[in-house]
């Protein structure tokens, strides 16, 4: 288990922690922590699982649910999962893996709606790295949990020079897709090639990179807690623990992918016997 960290604009390290102890996915609420990486055990059923998604059998379009309890989500997976294409008990157990994420994600904020997303699907040159969002004071904190394949890519924060940087580099990648898409559009081959081009170049470079050869992975099979940016303060240069950037991989097979958010503010708790309200 390793805690990687850096000291950030304003002096505090920041850490992402890849741990096999589940219990240390609670650091996620420290302020210095911008993910943690949990590799449980693989469960018994995932081999059969991702063998279906790999081959093309178990697909699940993708889907949002933006607004939903726990036993909304449970009703939506034993309707919407995929039937006959593995044994009814792999299919169960998923579901109730997908269930758990929305426990432990209860437990580490207190959320009781949640956003699922959830899909099946090949990765493509599309991907890059981003940070997720999450509404204006809504939890911060969201679980992913990649169920085959590659993993995810991760820019550790040792690694990033600043957000002012990556949120540039971001700004410009934006700009080259919106532009390439204007440009199929419009059957503009020459200006096609040239986009692509540069996509591929700026992709390259990485100039938020202190090291820009370095790829952290989390691994296929972990559960990952990690900081969203609230939408307020995204393209801000702000503290490296308020989001983890991160990005598909751009080859590869068909991944099982499942996203939990939360699109409100929990309820505030009730004060603690004694009279301490959190
Ligand atoms: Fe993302």
């Amino acid at each position: 288990m390793t805690a990687l960290s850096t000291p950030s604009h304003d002096g505090i390290d920041v850490r992402v922690i890849v741990t096999n102890d589940e219990n240390e996915l609670a650091a996620i609420a420290q302020a210095d922590v911008q993910a943690v990486i949990y590799r449980p055990p693989p469960p018994a059923w995932l081999q059969e699982i991702a063998e279906a998604v790999e081959a093309g059998r178990f697909r699940i379009a993708r889907n949002i649910l933006p607004d939903v309890r726990r036993d909304e989500i449970a009703r939506w997976l034993e309707g919407d999962l995929p039937t006959g294409v593995v044994s009814d008990q792999a299919r169960a157990d998923l579901k109730d893996d997908i269930v758990a994420l929305t426990d432990r994600l209860h437990s580490l904020t207190g959320a009781v709606r949640f956003m699922l997303r959830i899909f099946t699907e090949a990765p493509s040159t599309e991907c890059s790295f981003h940070v997720d969002t999450v509404p204006p004071g809504a939890p911060a904190v969201g679980l992913l949990r990649v169920y085959n394949g590659a993993g995810t890519d991760y820019v550790d924060p040792t690694n990033l020079t600043s957000f002012a940087d990556f949120y540039r580099y971001l700004g410009r990648h934006e700009r080259l897709r919106r532009d390439r898409r204007t440009a199929r559009q419009d059957g503009d081959a020459a200006a096609l090639l040239r986009l692509e081009r540069e996509i591929a170049a700026h992709g390259a470079a990485r100039p938020f990179l202190r090291r820009p050869d370095e790829n952290a992975v989390a691994p296929a099979g972990s559960i990952v807690a990690f900081r969203h940016i609230d939408v307020r303060h995204h393209w801000s240069d702000h503290f490296k623990a308020r989001a983890w950037i991160h990005s598909s991989p751009m080859t590869g097979t068909p991944r099982l992918v499942v996203n939990l958010t939360s699109p409100q503010r929990p309820p505030r708790r009730r004060p603690a016997r004694g009279g301490d309200s959190d």
